[in-house]
């Protein structure tokens, strides 16, 4: 496995790579790698002949300025993961290389973009779009991998690659959890022993939901959820809204769409948790 920080040296091992003929994969990060990281790296080593992972801490998607100073940088400890995983190439470019320029592009995803992560984080998906388009034109792969974790990201790519018809096939990949039932996150090593302990009632209570679906209208079910985890001193619910899958916007009956998803961000003290369940 390579490890290169420029956009130059990342070019010249991807033309190697397609006159070998390889099929490109690559897999997005911004390090602080946990196993569901390594569950979309495997994949993109299985689907393609040469997987490259960015490990990049992209500044223009934080809106909070503490949240990316605070954000782990691990690149040693990632590369041995990524290493045993199968990775071929790793892209770990400074703030200047992907940025020689300051990006001012502005992308317009209609309403997809304006609600829950959209809504409490300003900004957070142009600078998604800006780095994600970024990495797409440098990496050139012909398959990309998401996590499902981040169900609202995954629809802005999706349009993203759209818009820009990209030639890009975008691959979702299931929710990584814990035994606990704990969404995996680069997050989770904020919370204390405590905190960790409680954390997995977030998937426990969306799961509950679920079977409720059955006898109990969406505002019910919204309106059960957020108490159920408001009156847990640990956490502090910031939104959970049942969402069309596609359009990302609230339903208010279950029959209005197929495809049913609870999304919620939930602070388990000072650490925003987010994490999704399809009701279909
Ligand atoms: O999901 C992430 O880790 C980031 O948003 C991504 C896609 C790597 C862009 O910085």
């Amino acid at each position: 496995m390579r490890v290169v920080t420029t956009v130059a040296d990342l070019r010249k091992a991807i033309n190697q790579a397609r006159e070998e003929g390889k099929k490109i994969g690559f897999v997005p990060t911004m390090g602080a790698l946990h196993n569901g990281h390594i569950q979309l790296v495997k994949r993109c080593v299985a689907e393609n002949e040469f997987a490259v992972v960015s490990v990049f801490v992209n500044p223009t998607q934080f809106n909070d300025k503490n949240d990316l100073l605070k954000y782990p940088r691990t690149l040693e400890a990632d590369c041995k993961l990524l290493e045993e995983a199968g990775c071929n190439l790793v892209f770990a470019p400074t703030v200047d290389e992907v940025y020689p320029e300051e990006d001012t592009r502005l992308f317009d995803f209609g309403q997809l973009d304006k609600v829950m992560e959209g809504e409490f984080r300003p900004g957070h998906f142009n600078g998604v779009a800006q780095v994600v388009s970024k990495l797409f034109d440098m990496v050139t792969p012909d398959n990309a991998y998401f996590g499902e974790k981040d169900f609202q990201q995954l629809a802005i790519i999706r349009q993203m690659v759209k818009q820009l018809n990209s030639p890009v096939e975008i691959h979702p990949c299931p929710i990584v959890r814990e035994e606990s039932g704990l969404a995996m996150s680069s997050r989770n090593t904020r919370l204390t022993p405590e905190q960790l302990a409680e954390a997995p009632k977030i998937y426990q209570t969306l799961l509950a939901s679920k079977a409720m679906k059955e006898t109990k209208s969406v505002s019910e079910v919204k309106a059960w959820v957020i108490n159920e985890l408001n009156k847990n001193e640990f956490f502090r619910v910031e939104y959970f809204d049942i969402v069309d899958g596609l359009t990302l916007q609230s339903l208010n009956n279950w029959s209005e769409s197929g495809y049913a998803v609870g999304c919620i961000a939930v602070f388990c003290g000072e650490v925003r948790l987010i994490d999704n369940i399809i009701y279909g």
